[in-house]
């Protein structure tokens, strides 16, 4: 009888020191389990002298119940406990509204872009897309660069380690893929894509920046159709109130060769910075094409003429958005780029 009550004691204190539900499970094997305590208690009321049996019986018997309730109660209050312990490290209110899945959206040069291509659709130009890796045939010489031309110095290039392949420097090859195409049919397209030249990363200039060409090849093409389109798309992308002033310059593929301004409002407190003092913004450059660049694409340059142009797509943007940093374009700064 007083092993039954040293058991009892025993098992009610160590059950007592229970903490986690792995160590009351061990109790539970060490006083319940085939070979428990409990049990054999249990079992050994049969070699009991027959006097105290019945006492013996009785008591082993409540003892059993009442370590099987305090057992049951101790695992509820642990896994209580357990379940608190969870929900306050990861609390979890699941009547929060849930959080709204973020939208993307068009990058900035994509939109201009878009808005270049309707600009040009409304006059009947067409997308033409070429390749980004060219061969130094069709990015120089036949645009009428002959090796050590000293006017590929004006496009640092990124070579491959293939003699002769290199990523294009401008757009202006695109040219010579359409004009072989389309050979003898007159052309309205612009030539739109990434460019790649070998420069030091600055504020204004990277290694990779995207273009738009035009071309132009009809049988009575002429400067002031040129004229014309600059002058209707400066107006369509900038304001219908934009100046364009048109100054030479010199491009080895066209004769002769134009750079176009366009004026820039005086009330724009960027205007200095952007034009440097002298109200007027350059966008792009352009000409009638050269006769050798026509021969080289299968027009006849005495029966056909043609007009010209490329423009930096990111340095257009800028000017649009009085943007300060080309590097702004690649660098993915989520600021930046939900301001468009
Ligand atoms: N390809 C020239 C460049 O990257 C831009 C250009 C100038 C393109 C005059 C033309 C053009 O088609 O006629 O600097």
């Amino acid at each position: 009888m007083s092993d039954l009550a040293t058991l009892e004691q025993r098992a009610k204190t160590e059950l007592a020191g229970c903490n986690i539900e792995a160590a009351l499970r061990a109790w539970n094997t060490k006083y319940f389990g085939k070979t428990g305590e409990v049990l054999a208690a249990l079992k050994a009321i049969g070699s009991v002298p027959h006097e105290q049996r019945k006492a013996y019986g009785q008591d082993a018997n409540r003892i059993k119940e009442t370590l099987t309730r305090a057992y049951e109660d101790r695992l509820a209050v642990l896994k209580e406990r357990a379940l608190n312990a969870s929900l306050t490290a990861n609390p979890l209110d699941v009547t929060l509204p849930g959080r709204p899945v973020q939208r993307g959206r068009l990058h900035v040069a994509t939109q201009i872009m878009r808005q270049i291509y309707s600009v040009f659709a409304d006059m009947g130009f067409q997308v033409y897309r070429t390749r980004e890796v060219e061969d130094d045939l069709t990015n120089f010489e036949l645009l009428n660069m002959p090796p050590h031309h000293p006017a590929r110095d004006m496009w640092d290039t990124f070579h491959t380690t293939t003699p002769g392949v290199i990523l294009r420097t401008h757009t202006s090859p695109g040219q010579i893929h359409v004009m072989r195409e389309c050979c003898p049919d007159p052309i309205r397209v612009i030539l739109p894509g990434m460019c790649y030249r070998y420069e030091a990363i600055t504020t204004r200039s990277e290694i990779q920046f995207q273009q738009v060409e035009g071309l132009v090849i009809g049988a009575h093409v002429t400067m002031a159709d040129l004229k014309g389109t600059i002058t209707a798309f400066a107006r369509r992308l900038f304001g219908q109130e934009r100046q364009v002033r048109i100054r030479s310059s010199y491009f080895p593929f066209t004769e002769p060769s134009i750079e176009v301004d366009i004026d820039w409002p005086k009330d724009d407190p960027n205007a200095d910075r952007l034009t440097k003092g002298t109200g007027w913004l350059e966008i792009m450059g352009a000409g009638m094409v050269h006769p050798v660049v026509l021969r080289n694409g299968g027009y006849d340059p005495v029966k056909f003429s043609g007009f010209a142009f490329g423009m930096g797509l990111q340095r257009i943007t800028m000017l649009k958005y009085a943007i300060d940093d080309i590097r702004q374009f690649w660098g993915n700064d989520l600021r930046f780029l939900r301001q468009f």
